[in-house]
């Protein structure tokens, strides 16, 4: 399986999706969201956040002034938003590293800002426009890990 390409119609749509791929994340791994302002990224966090610790979905916001946002759950869920770092060298100071390689779920806005920081094995969602209410969400996993969520979750959308 290469990639997974999911067309959305809604926010809600998305939101369901996250869900989804949030109940097939095993501790330890890392979702990376690219694409512009606007796509849906928030949203989909939303979802994850809605199955791995849905007492804090409520919550889920951009954390464009905190770069970090902890929801604790069963599998604590670590949300960051790069938009405002400019590159390895600001992030690298920040330590976030320890979270990367961590216990629970990481999942990043922005997440091209890390570059060579950006974890081996990761879940990519890349978001497009497709229309009003339309975002075009291709999804690729690199490693063991995340290319087994892929496989799960191509099973299900394919049901
Ligand atoms: N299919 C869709 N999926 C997600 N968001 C959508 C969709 N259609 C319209 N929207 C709207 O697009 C915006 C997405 O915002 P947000 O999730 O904060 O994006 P990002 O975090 O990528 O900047 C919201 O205003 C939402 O209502
Ligand atoms: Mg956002």
């Amino acid at each position: 399986m290469a990639e997974l390409k999911i067309t959305t119609t809604s926010p809600q749509d998305t939101e369901e999706l996250g869900a989804r791929i949030g109940s097939l994340l095993p501790s330890g791994s890392f979702v990376a969201l690219r694409g512009d302002l606007g796509g849906g990224k928030t949203c989909l966090v939303r979802g994850v956040v809605t199955s791995l610790a849905p007492q804090s979905a409520h919550l889920v916001a951009s954390p464009t002034y905190a770069i970090m946002n902890c929801y604790p759950g069963s599998t604590p869920v670590y949300h960051f938003d790069f938009y405002r770092l400019t590159g390895d060298a600001d992030i690298a100071e920040l330590g976030f590293e320890e979270f990367f390689y961590g216990d629970g779920v990481c999942i990043a806005e922005w997440s091209e800002r890390l570059t060579e920081l950006l974890p081996a094995d990761v879940l990519t969602l890349q978001f497009e426009y497709a229309g009003d209410d339309q975002r075009m969400i291709t999804i690729t996993g690199a490693g063991p890990k995340s290319g087994t969520v892929l496989e799960q979750l191509s099973e299900k959308v394919a049901q």
